[in-house]
């Protein structure tokens, strides 16, 4: 992209683009958070989470952008994608701008590199809230898995990928909590900012989940009918393990942490 593609915003600013986690979990240091898209891309569940949302031992999954061009030359059962992505940009504190830059240089994300896009706020934006120099876009920064890196998937089956959402956890908290927590979070963008992708394997990780609540009250069932007097003070530990991978609750702390790494 040459630079008139893209002018540089007001000097000194810096903004970040967010379109997975950073939509809902804001990075340190910023004063704007704008709603709106960039074009060019496509988001997909097709990155390997290793630190977050699941382990190295087992990876959950979490989103990614990958270029249009790239994903038209690719089999995905999701065969369409909205033009737009949307997501949210935020402003980092002048004043906090090289620190903040500094350490977004250094940090390696579990497999995502830097990339720099044009991003388009909404239309209902207050103005005054947008660089003065930036013609209807803000030049962005943004953090890609690219296809060439380690953590990157690709294509996965819907179903599979549902499955695999579900039984995932890392440090971060349950995978299928930060699916849920995307769905929501584009559903308070805007009403253009749904993206099928998304609610698909939202809807099949709710469909999925009714299935294995309706396994354990089965084995519930079971175990009642063996043994009526004794089972019922073991219940509630039986539908907690079920549910518990070996990780704490997450505190803010933690919350803060993948934030951070995010940003
Ligand atoms: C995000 O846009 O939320 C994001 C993307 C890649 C890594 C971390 C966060």
């Amino acid at each position: 992209m040459s630079a008139t593609d893209c002018p540089l915003p007001d000097e000194g600013e810096f903004w970040l683009f967010g379109y997975g986690s950073l939509i809902w979990k804001p990075p340190p240091h910023f004063d704007r958070r704008i709603p709106g898209w960039v074009t060019g891309y496509v988001r997909r569940f097709w990155q390997a989470s290793q630190d977050h949302r699941g382990t190295p031992e087992a990876p959950g999954r979490v989103v990614t952008l990958i270029s249009r061009s790239y994903w038209e030359q690719l089999t995905d059962h999701h065969d369409s994608a909205p033009d737009k992505v949307w997501g949210v940009a935020y402003r980092i504190i002048p004043e906090r701008v090289a620190e903040v830059k500094e350490y977004l240089d250094i940090r390696e994300i579990n497999g995502y590199t830097i990339h720099y896009t044009p991003f388009h706020p909404a239309p209902d934006v207050d103005a005054s809230l947008l660089p003065g120099t930036s013609e209807g876009h803000i030049k962005t920064l943004v953090y890609i898995g690219t296809p060439d890196n380690e953590q990157f998937v690709g294509p996965q089956d819907p179903q599979e990928l549902a499955e695999h959402i579900y039984r995932s956890e890392g440090p971060s908290g349950l995978n299928r909590d930060y699916l849920w927590g995307l769905e929501k979070a584009l559903d308070l963008l805007s009403s253009e900012s749904g993206d099928e992708h998304v609610t698909d394997l939202s809807n099949r990780v709710r469909a999925v989940a009714v299935r294995e609540e309706g396994k354990i009250q089965a084995d519930i069932e079971i175990l009642r009918a063996q043994s009526p007097v004794n089972v019922s003070p073991g219940l509630e530990s039986l539908h907690h393990h079920h549910h518990h991978h070996g990780f704490h609750k997450v505190s803010s702390v933690d919350e803060q942490e993948e934030t951070e790494k995010a940003s």
